[in-house]
């Protein structure tokens, strides 16, 4: 066996040779992991990390889950990957198994590798079943990188890649703490929901294949409607101008709610299409999914589905899933997220009492976010939506870092998105590290 790497070899080699998401690559510094067990990682020199985000929000079930390692084990052993046209065991008992969690008549699986493949192929499912062209979508949104899925979640991570498609367009947000519609009344008037009507009404409702949404809100913000109406008005648009209802579960879903699915938080809301990825594996193996009604399912018994990859229904990644699921159940991971996250809430509740820039707390189950600002009154976020971080949030950032915890920090957003098998020890070890790390955007305030 070779000598394990050491730390700024692991660093070197990684900036030479390979490109980092979404960064100026000159900029990046990057934690060189070597080992991950439970809610900790580490680096090569042993310092530990505790993951307060389950890295990009996918690995709900912790990290070095040997349930899931042993039947990836099994599985490779047997039988890795099969062309996408031939039958698999695995494959059949994850898209049964997908039937049977999901909600509604959700029934027919298609699989593919990531989150963004999952939400493309749910379009072109929605517009060869209806022969309509248009998607509609959030700004405050991301359903992926593809051209399409970019597009669709407004998020402005599509924009130096645009012109996307011509066939997507966004509406505004349930964002009751900075809403264009509501913010300086007492309460939501729904405004958010029933302007999408118009939208459908001023571009065709003839044209409009799918209306998209994330099941619960995800890094855009967590930003959920303040009003469960919301989502029965949006189906009711749906049904009455014949459109599909997809919903993205690629963050949201597989108990980070703490339900299933974030749109379980909604019951009686049936999706005619739902997407998954992240939490259906854990990230021990890439998969994705796209999951259909039985009606759209029948639909393709008699006309071709222009869908597929090389790597479609991956006999590996579907066995992996099968064991993640395994896991949720049989350590009640669903439960345990839904009992946890009131005091994930309670202690960002007081974090929020002790400190006055935080301006907001919002979420639910184990997925949660705090909204930084310079002053309470105005909202002023302590650093600028789609800007580079400023100062004190880069600082709080560098200072979450040194502490050891690795944590999600997007402009002036702090999330708390835990493994669901924290125990509230390790919660309140999170907490503390937070606690300290605020007083530096305290000191910032206007
Ligand atoms: C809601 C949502 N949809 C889709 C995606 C894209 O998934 P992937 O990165 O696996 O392509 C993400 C990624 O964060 C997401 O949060």
């Amino acid at each position: 066996m070779t000598a394990p790497a050491a730390q700024n070899e692991i660093i070197d080699l990684n900036k030479e040779y390979t490109l980092f998401s979404w960064a100026v690559q000159g900029a990046v510094n990057p934690i060189p992991a070597v080992r991950a067990e439970g809610v900790y990682f580490w680096d090569a020199d042993g310092k530990r990390y505790l993951d307060f985000n389950s890295q990009l929000m996918n690995v709900n079930i912790g990290h070095g889950n040997r349930t899931v390692i042993e039947a990836i084990k099994q599985q490779a052993e047997s039988l890795s990957y099969m062309y996408p046209g031939i039958a698999t065991d695995p494959r059949g008992r994850l898209g049964e198994k997908l039937a049977e969690i999901t909600p509604g008549l959700l029934k027919k699986t298609f699989f593919c590798l990531s989150g963004t493949e999952a939400n493309e192929s749910a379009f072109k499912l929605a517009r060869q079943y209806t022969g309509r062209q248009k998607i509609l979508g959030r700004f405050r949104a991301f359903h992926g990188q593809g051209f399409a899925s970019q597009q669709a979640g407004g998020d402005p991570r599509r924009i130096p890649n645009e012109p996307g498609v011509p066939w997507v367009v966004n509406f505004h947000d349930p964002y009751r703490y900075r809403c264009l519609f509501c913010r300086d009344l007492d309460k939501c008037n729904l405004m958010c929901a029933n302007h999408i009507e118009q939208v459908v009404q001023f571009e065709g409702p003839e044209t409009i294949a799918a209306i998209v949404l994330e099941g619960y809100s995800g890094s855009s913000g967590i930003i959920a409607p303040p009003d469960p109406e919301y989502w029965t008005i949006v189906r009711r648009i749906c049904d009455k101008y014949g459109i599909l209802l997809i919903v993205d579960e690629v963050m949201s879903g597989f108990g980070r709610t703490g339900k299933w699915f974030g749109i379980d938080n909604y019951p009686g809301i049936n999706p005619d299409i739902m997407t998954m990825a992240k939490g259906l594996t854990s990230g021990y193996v890439p998969l994705g999914a796209t999951i259909v009604s039985e009606e759209i399912g029948k639909y393709f018994d008699t006309h071709a589905m222009m869908v597929g990859g090389t790597y479609s229904s991956h006999t590996l990644a579907c066995a992996a899933a099968l064991a993640c699921i395994q896991v949720y159940e049989e350590e009640g991971l669903i439960d345990r997220a839904a009992t946890m996250g009131p005091v994930l809430e309670r202690g960002l509740r007081d974090l929020q009492a002790e400190h006055p820039s935080i301006g907001e707390v919002r979420g639910t189950g184990l997925f949660y976010v705090m909204e930084l600002v310079k002053n309470r009154g105005t909202r002023e976020p302590m650093s600028e939506f789609n800007k580079p971080l400023t100062e004190p949030m880069k600082k709080l950032s560098a200072f979450l870092a040194s502490k050891g915890m690795f944590a999600f920090v997007r402009w002036n957003m702090v999330f708390a998105v835990p493994p669901l098998i924290i125990t509230e020890e390790q919660l309140q070890e999170g907490l503390s590290i937070l606690n300290d790390a605020l007083s530096i955007t305290d000191q910032a305030m206007e």
